[in-house]
Parts: structure tokens; sequence; C-alpha cells
């Protein structure tokens, strides 16, 4: 039986890197090699696997040989982030198409790297990926408001007068238009969950950054979430969320605005250094 964390003895170099590494020191130098001490404390980081430089470690089945190599990889210069930072927008008009279906899987499976707090990796990526599933879902949303009763109170205006207007196809206050709808939700309950709003909304952000740098335009759904505390069975009825799964939700789509140059901030965060 294949153990978590193997090393091949002819081609380990003992530096102890690995060890070094390791965020819980579930590793530990024995005789002079590494070995897995404590695989209670591991959280399949995979930090040894990476670090390794003679490609000695195999985890959890995972050979150095199947690893992306990191030397000659292409990845985005401080110029390009900080210029993506300076001039994305959030985009309130979308095109009527669908995006790029291979495009949107391949962002999906990307955005599985994102961090989470421990390791806990325990992210649903609910998406409605076409115009026609993203119209079935405004549907249902409607249809949950309708039958939304919470004793004799009726839902506050900022919700009914837009609700109404997005069943008459008057306008889409909640959704902007979009082709698309990207649910990320944590499994608040699986073993080792520390951080799921964290994990949430960092998924989020880093599905904007790939989507922006695939031409798709991207807005965060903050509405859906304030309608979800108002109407606390929504997200159970329509996608089958529990009212506890912490949750946040990105429009996209192709865009129909294109902006010529960037925003002029007054106020930036506040910079703080302290030494
Ligand atoms: C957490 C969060 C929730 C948001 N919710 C909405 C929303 O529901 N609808 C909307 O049109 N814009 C929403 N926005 C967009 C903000 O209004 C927008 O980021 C801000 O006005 C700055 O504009 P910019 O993103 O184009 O730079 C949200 C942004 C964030 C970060």
């Amino acid at each position: 039986m294949i153990g978590l964390f193997e090393v091949d003895g002819a081609t380990c170099v003992k530096c102890g890197a690995c060890v070094r590494d390791c965020a819980f020191r579930a590793l530990k130098m024995e005789d002079g090699a590494p070995r897995m001490a404590s695989p209670d404390r591991c959280m399949k980081c995979q930090h040894c696997l990476a670090v390794c430089p003679t490609g000695a470690v195999t985890f959890d089945g995972k050979r150095a040989a199947d690893s992306v190599p990191v030397a000659g990889l292409p990845l985005p210069s401080l110029d390009a982030v900080e210029n993506w930072l300076r001039t994305r927008r959030s985009m309130r008009h979308f095109a009527a198409e669908d995006v790029d279906r291979a495009v949107l899987s391949r962002i999906l499976s990307a955005l599985g790297n994102a961090p989470t707090g421990c390791n806990a990796r325990s992210l649903t990526f609910t998406c409605f990926p076409t115009r026609a599933s993203m119209d079935g879902f405004r549907r249902d949303f409607i249809s949950v408001l309708e039958r939304h009763r919470d004793g004799t109170k009726l839902l506050p205006r900022w919700l009914a007068a837009p609700a109404i207007r997005l069943r008459r196809g008057e306008d889409d206050m909640f959704f902007r238009g979009a082709s698309g709808m990207l649910v990320v939700s944590s499994d608040e309950t699986a073993p080792g969950v520390a951080t799921p709003l964290e994990d949430v909304t960092i998924a989020c952000a880093h599905f904007e950054m790939l989507a922006n740098a695939a031409g798709i335009a991207t807005c965060w759904c903050g509405f859906l979430k304030m309608v979800q505390q108002e109407v606390p069975e929504l997200l159970e009825q329509t996608i089958g969320l529990r009212r506890t799964t912490p949750f946040y939700a990105m429009l996209f789509g192709r865009p129909a605005v294109r902006y010529a140059r960037g925003i002029q901030r007054d106020s930036y965060a506040r910079i703080d250094f302290r030494g």
C-alpha cells in the first residue's frame, strides 16, 4: 500500500527542505531522512512535493514528475496585475450571448486552486453558464419571492418593486441582465473547514481575475446576498443550499460596455506602515 508521504531513497538528498516547509510539523527527519511522523497534522497542502529539489517525494500517490514545473512558466508581471486592478470594472450591461463553455470550464477548473483556510477545499461552484439557465434561475427566484410569507410581513419595497420589474421584463436590478452566474459556497459542516466565508470570497475574487483575463466581464452580486437575508429559503429552494451555508455570487457574461480609461479614486485604502 502506498503511504501518504513516500521518499525515493535513491534521489533524496536529505536536505530537509520538505520537513522545514511542513506548516504543522507533520514531517520529521529521522536517521537523516524525512518521514511522515504525524499524519493527523498533515493538511495535504503538497508543499513537501513541491519544494523537493530532486523530485524524490511522492505525496498521496502523486509523483513529482506529474507536477507542473515552475521554472519557465509564464506568470503575470507586477505591471500586468497592477494594470488589471486599476482598470477592472463591475459590468452592469452584458451582451446577449453566452460565454464559451470550454473557456468557462477551464476557468472553473483553475479556480479550484484558490487557497482555502487549512487547505479545507470544501467549495462548490454552482454555475448557471448560459442565458437559458440564467433565465430559469430568474424565474425560480421570482416564484420563491412570490411564495414567500414571513408571518404577515410583506417584502420590503427595495425588494418588492424591482422584483415586479424583473417579472415584467422591465429591468433586472438584481442580476444586471447577466448571461451567467457563479454561486460559490463552502460546506460549513465539512470536517476541517475553518474559514468558509473567507474561502468563498477569495474564490470569487480569483474568479473575477480569471474571467476578466479571458474577456469575460463580471459583477459581484451583493443583491443576491441581501435578498437571501430577507428570504432565507431562497437558495434552499432554487439551488438546494442550506440556509447556514456561506456563499457569494458573481454575475458574468460578455461585456456590452467598453471602458476607455481607468478610475481616478479620491480615496484609496489607508496605508499604514509600522516600520
Ligand atoms: C461585495 C460586493 C458586492 C457588490 N454587489 C453589487 C451588486 O449587487 N450589484 C451591482 O451592480 N454592483 C455590485 N458591486 C459592485 C460595486 O458597486 C463596485 O465594485 C464599486 O461601485 C466600484 O466600481 P468598480 O467595481 O467598477 O470599480 C459589488 C461589489 C462588491 C465588492
